[in-house]
């Protein structure tokens, strides 16, 4: 618990209705510690409050109840430590792609030809070398969620929260950028809270498995996900014992989202 990197400490969450009616209860205490180093996905039904617990790890939104640390401290302040690729690309419209991902690096106080250098093997790795003059607007929804992923990394964040950051992307980039999550978080012996719906990616990548109820959501498990490293993302089926762990949890998940148990 002490040497968490990130803790989730009986959060609660309400927001005040639109309507103006009852104050509507979100997430109704939940539990989470993620070690240093450590590859943690959160997967939980649309609506449960994945997005939320992002926020409050980056200090964009104070839980009603409870307290959110990162390395021993509470964070009541917006988190400029941790990288956090949101669920929705937000790249500056009126800077180019270049500008964009090399922000980061010159709020830092990095000089120009290392910045150039960074953003150039930034983009590259998330495939957008060649569009660093276009602007948001010239660029697909997957190609954009790509350069917000590549301003997060650009930094080298030891700490990185991702909210689907790989959803809108087609499947054949997704195998390859979860691949290069994966050695690149390895390599830079990141810490990564990872929100995801696809059971397969999150068994895949992470250490353990996070899974959250409906809302008024609780922690319904916390699966340690046992498979050596690194994982074959192409082709998840030859990891041994991905099937093991997949059923491990879709066993929890299956019950929070209608579907009556199959006996095939
Ligand atoms: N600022 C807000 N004011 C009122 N309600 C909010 C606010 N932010 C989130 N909510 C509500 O909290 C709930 C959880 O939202 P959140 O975005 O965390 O869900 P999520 O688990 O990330 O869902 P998804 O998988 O669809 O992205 C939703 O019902 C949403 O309407
Ligand atoms: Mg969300």
């Amino acid at each position: 618990m002490t040497d968490a990197v990130l803790s989730f400490n009986d959060i609660r969450q309400e927001f005040p209705a639109p309507s103006g009616g009852p104050r509507v209860r979100v997430i109704d205490g939940i539990d989470l510690d993620v070690g240093g180093g450590k590859f943690v996905a959160v997967i939980g039904p649309s609506g449960c409050g994945k997005s939320t617990l992002l926020q409050m790890a980056a200090g964009l939104l104070a839980p009603t109840r409870g307290i959110v640390r990162h390395r021993g401290t509470v964070i009541d302040a917006v988190n400029r430590e941790v990288g956090f690729v949101p669920q929705q690309a937000q790249l500056f419209p009126w800077k180019t792609l270049a500008e964009n991902v090399e922000l980061p690096l010159l709020l830092r106080g990095i000089a120009a030809a290392e910045r150039r250098e960074r953003v150039a093997s930034a983009l590259d790795a998330v495939g957008l070398a060649g569009f660093e003059q276009y602007f948001p607007n010239q660029l697909s929804g997957g190609m954009q969620k790509r350069g917000s992923i590549a301003r997060t990394l650009v930094y080298r964040p030891d700490v990185i929260l991702m909210d689907e950051p790989f959803g809108a992307l087609d499947a054949q980039t997704r195998m390859v950028m979860q691949d290069d999550l994966q050695r690149q978080s390895r390599d830079a012996g990141a810490t990564i809270l990872f929100v995801t719906h696809d059971i397969t990616e999150a068994v895949l990548l992470a250490d353990n498995v996070a899974i959250m109820s409906q809302r008024p959501s609780t922690l319904l498990a916390n699966i340690a996900i046992d498979l050596p490293r690194p994982r074959n993302v192409f082709e998840p089926f030859k990891n041994l014992g991905f099937d093991a762990a997949y059923d491990a949890v879709w066993s929890v998940f299956r019950s929070q989202i209608g579907i009556r148990q199959r006996t095939h």
